[in-house]
């Protein structure tokens, strides 16, 4: 199989190369990446050998046809992805998220190619805190950030086009991942590089919203399911059951690397902050038999850390730039 990945050089992407290099040798990687600021060469080091990577963005259609062309498959990650860049500057996600998805929807349509668009749980909007309901496959779209509106637009590209055109698409919708190579602007990583350089970690408000953990590996193992044996035309939720308050989060971080649980600043809050998502991936589960491996999440956390202790050249250079931009807004 010639599979394209866009976005390749990007936290998930990246992970999904990694590990369809290693576990699937009947595969032929390219990459195609605009290597903006969230995406890096240094992410695709361990594997530069064995894949191809085109440094290009998706609004270049003419790219995008060729390299489609000469694809079976179209994994498509590339995207912009951070909410707090998209409130201060939404232009790059309706370039990237919106026109970018359409232009890789004319090129497959053309070519009659499959595509699997990875998108986001945040496209559901936010639950209440403290209820048990859940996002489903069926969940009206109720987006509330930039971010979120414009992953959320691309979806309705990608259904449209398989309505309208008969183009062999399907659509995953995760939540959040943690793991190596995330960028240090997110919570996670941004809160271990912090410790790591003598920072105190920052926490938005109270720290009461809460995220659904998911290790990467396991999103990236679920959109090979799905691109294995995924029905045309669907949506599936990834999740895995990993619910936590951010405050709880944080704490977990301070006490593996062991600090203080109690060592951390509040600080201004995110605009519109979402309370909380919550994935019921019960269909992906039992139509398609996917099951998460990370079940544990002290323990992937832990290795996470180790992964950041270990690879201090991957992330340092980009520190200083990113918490000065943190400071701006208050963060
Ligand atoms: P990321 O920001 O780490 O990486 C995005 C990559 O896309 C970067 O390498 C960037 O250079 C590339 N890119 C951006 N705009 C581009 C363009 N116009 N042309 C070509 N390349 C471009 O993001 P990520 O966290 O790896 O997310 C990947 C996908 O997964 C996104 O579609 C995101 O919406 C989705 N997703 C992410 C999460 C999460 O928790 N990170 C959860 C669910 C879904
Ligand atoms: P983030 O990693 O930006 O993912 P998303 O907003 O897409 O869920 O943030 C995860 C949660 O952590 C979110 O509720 C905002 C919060 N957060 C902090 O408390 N401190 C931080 O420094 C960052 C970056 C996020």
């Amino acid at each position: 199989m010639r599979l394209l990945v866009t976005g390749g050089a990007g936290f998930i992407g990246a992970n999904f190369v990694h590990s369809t290099v290693r576990e699937r040798p009947d595969v032929s990687v390219t990459v195609l990446d605009a290597l903006t600021y969230a995406g890096s060469r240094e992410s695709l080091a361990p594997v530069a050998d064995d894949i191809r990577l085109v440094e290009g963005d998706l609004a270049d259609e003419q790219l995008v046809e060729r390299l489609v062309a000469e694809s079976d498959a179209v994994a498509h990650f590339a995207a912009e992805t951070h909410v707090d860049n998209a409130l201060a500057d939404p232009a790059p996600f309706l370039r990237s998220n919106v026109i970018g998805t359409f232009s890789v929807l004319e090129a497959v349509r053309r070519h009659g190619v499959r595509l699997h668009h990875v998108s986001t749980d945040e496209v559901y909007g936010d639950l209440p805190l403290g209820e048990d309901v859940r996002f489903t496959e069926s969940t009206p779209y109720n987006p509330s950030s930039p971010y979120s509106a414009t992953k959320a637009s691309a979806d309705l590209l990608v259904r449209a086009w398989v309505r309208s055109y008969g183009v062999r698409a399907t659509i995953s919708n995760c939540s959040n991942n943690y793991g190596p190579y995330q960028h240090i602007e997110k919570f996670i990583p941004r809160q271990i590089t912090n410790i790591l350089t003598g920072r105190r970690p920052k926490l938005y408000g109270a720290g009461a919203n809460v995220r659904d953990w998911i290790h990467v590996e396991d999103h990236n193992s679920a959109v090979w399911r799905i691109l294995d044996g995924g029905e045309i035309g669907r949506t599936y939720l990834i999740g895995a059951d990993g619910e936590r308050d951010n405050l709880s989060v944080l704490r977990m971080i301070l006490q593996l690397m062991d600090r203080d649980p109690d060592d951390f600043d509040h600080v201004t809050d995110r605009a519109g902050h979402d309370l909380r998502y919550a994935i019921d991936s019960g269909a992906l589960r039992d139509e398609l038999g996917w099951a998460p491996k990370h079940t544990d999440f002290a323990d992937g956390l832990g290795s996470t850390i180790a992964w950041y202790r270990d690879n201090e050249w991957w992330w340092a250079p980009l520190k200083e730039r990113v918490e000065a931009g943190y400071a701006k807004r208050g963060q």
